[in-house]
């Protein structure tokens, strides 16, 4: 392959800045995959008719000014593929290969393990497009429609950008799982989709913005973890992809403030915590948006000790987060962490295992750390209301199916229960049928510029600098 390029090119039929066309063979199999996407897109995308979206659209890799803002037609949005800038001289910063120089090419040895890592960050970006189709039939606000389509096409992007390395890198294999991601869907019985949040259904809105705030947050610390690879366009690629999660997050960490923030408002109007007859949502519903939304994405950094993510780490496909900013030897040959394990007799135990061994629950951690960072902010607007409620952050072993935890029956304070003690109290830590209805019967679309939903506060600021009564979407 040449050198690539900052300047996206939008002259060719999928836009890009890898310098594609001087690659005819594999510009000729991304063309032919194109139209597949695009079906895909057609019966797996958003539902809701529109005649222009405003979104931003990619139009340079640099750190300024990198897009461009205007209203285009959902099934028209310029999707390609953008790395980041190559940086000079890069080398690999962990495991066995540290201070080498990275690779642009897939090393024979690691070619299985690194195919994998790829086709299982690759899946996940489809799946939240299905996962969220029919959100666009019940959005609060034109600005909140806009920000789900935004999300909405970025993800599929990312799907791009895992597609072009698999195409580039892995041959007949590689195309193979680039067909595949399209055939998997997110609840299917027969092919689902790899990981377990992503097969579970984004019903409605607050779902949404729990959604963005902690599950695309493990999307933003699993690229951040692949953004040190040695492989080098599988570092730029995620490197461009963390710009526009940051936006997704955005919207779940926003869209959840204007929700407790409307909350906050109804209780006090109405002086009591029972505002579900005033069509706002009771903060423990929330709370228990929260218990479920935290949990499941817990779930997606997989057992706290495994062997895969050492071996992935030693062989430099896949580092911690902030590698470069930590200061021990990046390779892990010895150290050890503690572990929390929960025994059957209701204890707790406290086990030391391999630093090496426990790269999950590293990760898992910093996202852990990353997610407090939220329930401050919604704790704050109540406390600023003059509320006294406080939101928490469940035990890390509440309601888990993966790890340690997962044969454990934990309350979200860490309590070890047994099975009859948690399922009694299950109605009071998970949403419940009666809260998914309830929740459910608030979403009523509400389409007119400058108007909002009665259970959300509008947003601070528009989009770009639009006033919040800006046509965002223009409606078919
Ligand atoms: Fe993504
Ligand atoms: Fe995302």
């Amino acid at each position: 392959m040449t050198a690539m390029t900052t300047a996206i090119n939008y002259q060719d039929k999928i836009p890009n800045n890898v310098d594609l066309s001087s690659d005819r063979r594999l510009q000729r199999a991304l063309e032919s995959w194109q139209p597949k996407f695009i079906s895909w897109w057609g019966e797996m995308g958003p539902t809701l008719r529109t005649h222009g979206v405003y979104l931003r659209t990619a139009v340079a890799v640099g750190q300024e000014g990198w897009a461009h803002f205007d209203h285009v037609e959902l099934d028209k949005y310029r999707w390609g593929i953008f790395l980041a800038e190559p940086k000079a001289n890069r080398r690999v910063a962990f495991g066995e290969y540290k201070d080498q120089p990275v690779w642009q090419q897939v090393p024979g040895e690691h070619r299985a393990d690194l195919q994998r890592l790829i086709v299982v960050q690759g899946d996940t970006e489809p799946a939240s497009v299905e996962q969220q189709r029919l959100l666009g039939l019940t959005a609060p606000s034109l600005y909140d429609l806009r920000n789900l389509f935004q999300v909405n096409v970025e993800e599929g992007r990312h799907l791009w950008a895992m597609v072009y390395l698999l195409h580039a890198y892995f041959g007949k294999e590689g195309r193979e799982e680039a067909e595949a991601l399209l055939c998997r869907n997110s609840g299917s019985p027969d092919s689902p989709r790899i990981l377990g949040a992503f097969n579970e259904k984004t019903t409605d809105w607050l779902a949404f913005f729990m959604f963005t705030y902690f599950t695309d947050r493990d999307g933003k610390y699993q690229l951040g973890a692949l953004k040190e690879s040695a492989f080098d366009p599988l570092s730029r690629t995620c490197e461009f992809m963390l710009k526009e999660e940051a936006h997704h997050m955005f919207v779940g960490t926003t869209g959840v403030d204007r929700v407790v923030m409307r909350s906050a408002q109804l209780i006090r109007e109405h002086d009591t915590l029972d505002i579900a007859a005033y069509g706002g949502i009771p903060l423990d519903v929330i709370q228990k948006y929260i218990n479920f939304h935290y949990s499941v994405s817990l779930d997606l950094f997989g057992s706290e000790t495994s062997t895969n993510a050492a071996n992935y780490f030693t062989a430099g496909l896949k580092g911690r987060w902030q590698e470069e900013r930590r200061t021990d030897d990046h390779q892990l040959i010895s150290g050890s962490v503690a572990l929390d394990k929960p025994n059957t007799d209701g204890t707790w135990s406290q086990e030391q295992v391999s630093a090496l061994l426990a790269l999950n629950l590293d990760l898992r951690d910093a996202y852990a750390r990353d997610c407090l960072r939220g329930l401050n902010r919604w704790n704050t607007i109540l406390a600023e209301a003059g509320i006294d409620y406080t939101f928490h952050l469940p035990h890390v072993g509440f309601n888990r199916s993966v790890g340690v935890y997962a044969d454990h029956h934990i309350s979200p304070s860490g309590a070890i229960l047994d099975a009859e003690e948690w399922h009694r109290a299950q109605a009071a830590w998970l949403p419940t049928s009666e809260d998914l209805a309830f929740v459910r019967s608030l979403m009523q679309p509400v389409y007119q510029p400058g108007k909002i939903a009665g259970w959300i506060a509008p947003p601070l600021h528009g989009i770009n600098g639009k006033p919040f009564d800006y046509e965002y979407v223009r409606l078919a």
